[in-house]
């Protein structure tokens, strides 16, 4: 499987006044934002230009509304864009929260055609967690690092000494008989209209799950709930430390634009077989350097962000939630 590390984005110029900027475009099913993003800094370089996502959000709907965020802009270098659902090698093979027409679609084709610019698309937790990695929460983690995002669905990046390993689908894990993502995500709870406490349920059991299923050494919530941190935190019983996103509800964005900028990098190399649209590092899979500091100033934290929730002592584990994994769709 190819990885990801989250520091071999060589190109990005270092030293006094080094900046390399590349444009982040985050697709989700209520939102497509976007901003040129600071890759020394690993933060926006410009406020974010958001609009709603098109109904239906089919390829050709969703395609004038980036080309609206690229407009904004000005913008004509590279673009790293994110998906919400599976792509490999720039094919996208699950679009639960967008139009079904998206599946099978070469979505870096498509946008490099239209852009006539270099594009990568990604799935949008792996470019969340890669940014928490490189530049955020997780920055300096030399375990395994699990990021799950709540937003309209549930995302989950894994990130192991700064490697990604790509799509994962850890959001469609079942949970007592559903899909978890029908209880945890924020979607749920809006439309299922669950108070903060019951939904923090939702989410703790959730967690346990996947401890019991990974064992992390660090997770890392993210998604646009970092900025309500403060009234379901307490709920989040769990034996592995919990961290919100320091890059808020824009790791996406900034993920987005570290992936396409280690794709520039690794550009003339051979794609490997059968794995995830992503950066590849350069030859030799560099072991996990951790570069020169890079400061995570995100234009916008969340509240909490980087914040440990709990380290409690305790496992809590129940058997009867009958967790278990969801066969691939
Ligand atoms: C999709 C994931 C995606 C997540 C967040 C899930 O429903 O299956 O691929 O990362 O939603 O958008």
């Amino acid at each position: 499987m190819r990885m990801i590390h989250a520091a071999t984005a060589t190109n990005i110029k270092r030293g006094p006044g080094a900046t390399m900027r590349l444009l982040g475009i985050d697709i989700g099913g209520t939102g497509i934002k976007g901003a040129p993003v600071d890759l020394v800094q690993g933060c926006l370089d410009a406020p974010r230009f958001r609009l709603a996502t098109p109904q239906p959000a089919t390829p050709q709907a969703v395609l004038d509304t980036i080309a609206l965020v690229v407009e904004h802009f000005a913008w004509t270098g590279p673009i790293g864009c994110t998906f919400p659902g599976v792509v490999r090698n720039g094919v996208v093979k699950t679009a639960d929260h967008l139009d079904p027409a998206w599946v099978g679609t070469d979505a870096e084709k498509l946008l490099t055609e239209h852009f006539g610019v270099p594009a990568t698309v990604v799935n949008d937790a792996d470019a969340a967690a890669l940014a928490e990695s490189r530049y955020g929460a997780a920055r300096g983690q030399t375990g395994m690092v699990l990021v799950v995002t709540l937003g309209t669905g549930i995302g989950t990046g894994l990130v192991y000494r700064g490697n990604l390993i790509p799509n994962s689908e850890f959001g469609h894990i079942e949970i007592r008989g559903r899909d978890a993502e029908l209880r945890a995500s924020n979607t749920a709870r809006e439309t299922r209209k669950m108070t903060w406490k019951k939904w923090g349920r939702h989410v703790a059991r959730y967690l346990q799950a996947l401890e019991h299923l990974l064992n992390p050494d660090q997770i890392v919530l993210g998604g646009g709930i970092v900025k309500s941190a403060d009234h379901f935190k307490d709920q989040l019983k769990t034996s592995t430390p919990v961290v919100f996103a320091a890059l808020g509800n824009e790791a996406g964005i900034v993920g987005a634009a570290l992936m396409a900028a280690t794709r520039t990098d690794s550009q003339g190399e051979e794609p490997a077989a059968d794995t995830a649209s992503s950066p590849r590092p350069p030859a030799g899979d560099p072991p996990p350097v951790r570069t020169a500091p890079a400061t995570p100033s995100p234009s916008k934290p969340g509240a909490a962000a980087g914040s440990t929730v709990r380290k409690s002592s305790s496992s809590v584990r129940d058997p009867a939630h009958g967790t278990k994994a969801r066969p691939h769709r």
